[in-house]
């Protein structure tokens, strides 16, 4: 259709207003309430609908050249609703101490190289600290997403959302990190559904055309993926990460460097926890020693099959906070394994006791593999004193 000079003239007002080649109902309302412009009708037909109230502005006619509105049409469209206005650099921790995997993924962060990369490890062992204090150091963008069995293409693209009774288009983190050429963090993928397959053109550095809005997003420079997970995407058989998924295959080959993060050293694990404590104004170096010596016996023991809940290093910062606040290490200690089960918190207190008496990590393990030989020896004495016995000779 050959617009005529007022339509040209309405669709001049609206592109030189919002920048942009689509528009939004209420963008072309606006203009219309400034009387900037007769109310356009014919614009908001389906013939220009590319969205629920959003329309093409016909710009091939003389308003702009196609070159030009490429141009104009990156980043600053106007009904792109940015989620997030702010600087996204995270903040330093003063506490945290440099291990394992650290400086590799500090590199890839700081290389600003389109490079994603995989951490997988037990679950509180500093995996999503690594990468926001990579970030931190670096001084780069991060955003993180805590991906869920839940999250799909709207929670990671974007979508449509209500806003001030108006519906506008809300980019999503993930475009979000295209466009500031940003870190983006996918953490705990390993809970995703396949609804986050959306994802795999990203994950091979091309851009991504977002159908909903008829644009295709490109990412800046320094744009990258990361993400953690307790298991390496391939399921959990034997329960222990309960809610973890098989992730396709396809889409963990597009992650060229996998990390195995351990937990961190006795000696490491000691320095962070003994911040933690004097962060909390109860430094106390013996404590700290002990918490990570337990530490050790208990995550041994969990290898070896022993017991079915491991001690992880944010749980040992929980139990220094603890200690600051109640200020007594055993209810510190008991507050925060509370949580599991009676039998584990039993014998995790029965542990730490050994431990404080002075019992090395060996000593405890070698007591402890005693003691279950014994009892594997002698099953069921109690039962005989109250029960089977009397009743057979009854
Ligand atoms: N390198 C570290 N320095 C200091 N504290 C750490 C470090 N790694 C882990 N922590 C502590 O352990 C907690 C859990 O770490 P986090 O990165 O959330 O674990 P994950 O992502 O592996 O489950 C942190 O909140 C922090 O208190
Ligand atoms: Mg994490």
């Amino acid at each position: 259709m050959e617009l005529n000079v007022k339509q040209k003239s309405a669709v001049k007002v609206l592109y030189d207003t919002y920048k942009t080649d689509t528009v939004t109902r209420s963008q072309i309302n606006d203009l219309v309430k400034k009387k900037k412009i007769a109310n356009p009708s014919w614009l908001k037909s389906d013939k220009y609908k590319v969205d629920r109230g959003v329309y093409k502005l016909p710009l091939n006619n003389n308003t702009q050249s196609k070159k030009e509105v490429e141009e104009k049409t990156d980043t600053k469209a106007a009904y792109v609703v940015s989620s997030l206005t702010d600087n996204v650099v995270p903040s330093l921790i003063s506490n945290f101490v440099n291990f394992g995997n650290y400086s590799d993924i500090k590199n890839i962060v700081k290389s600003k190289k389109f490079y994603p990369a995989f951490i997988t490890g037990l679950s509180g062992n500093g995996k999503t600290m690594s990468v926001t204090q990579a970030c931190a150091e670096t001084k780069r963008e991060m955003i993180r997403v805590n991906i869920t069995i839940e999250t799909d293409e709207d929670d990671l693209l974007g979508g449509y959302r209500l806003k001030d009774g108006q519906t506008i288009w809300q980019d999503g983190p993930v475009v979000e990190a295209m466009k500031r050429g940003a870190i983006l963090l996918l953490d705990e993928i390993d809970l995703a559904s396949n609804k986050i397959m959306c994802l795999q053109p990203i994950l091979e550095g091309s851009g991504i055309y977002i159908k909903k809005i008829n644009r295709f997003i490109k990412p800046k420079v320094g744009f990258n993926v990361i993400a953690t997970a307790n298991t390496k995407g391939q399921g959990s058989d034997d329960g222990k990460f309960i809610g973890t998924n098989v992730l396709n295959e396809a889409f963990l080959e597009r992650f060229p460097v996998t990390f195995e993060q351990e937990y961190p050293s006795a000696k490491v694990e000691e320095k962070i926890v003994a911040n933690t404590l004097k962060s909390a104004g109860k430094a106390d170096q013996k404590f700290a020693h002990n918490l990570v010596t337990w530490a050790d016996v208990i995550r041994k023991t969990y290898k070896d099959g022993g017991i079915d809940e491991i001690i992880s290093t944010r749980r040992l910062v929980h139990i220094g906070e603890a200690y600051g606040i109640f200020k007594n290490k055993m209810k510190a200690i008991a507050v925060c394994t509370n949580r599991f089960d009676e039998d584990t918190k039993n014998s995790f207190t029965e542990l730490y006791t050994k431990v404080d008496s002075g019992a090395s990590v060996d000593q405890i393990l070698e007591e402890k593999k005693k003691a279950d030989l014994e009892s594997y020896k002698q099953p069921d004495s109690d039962d005989s004193e109250d029960g089977e016995e009397d009743d057979i000779n009854v």
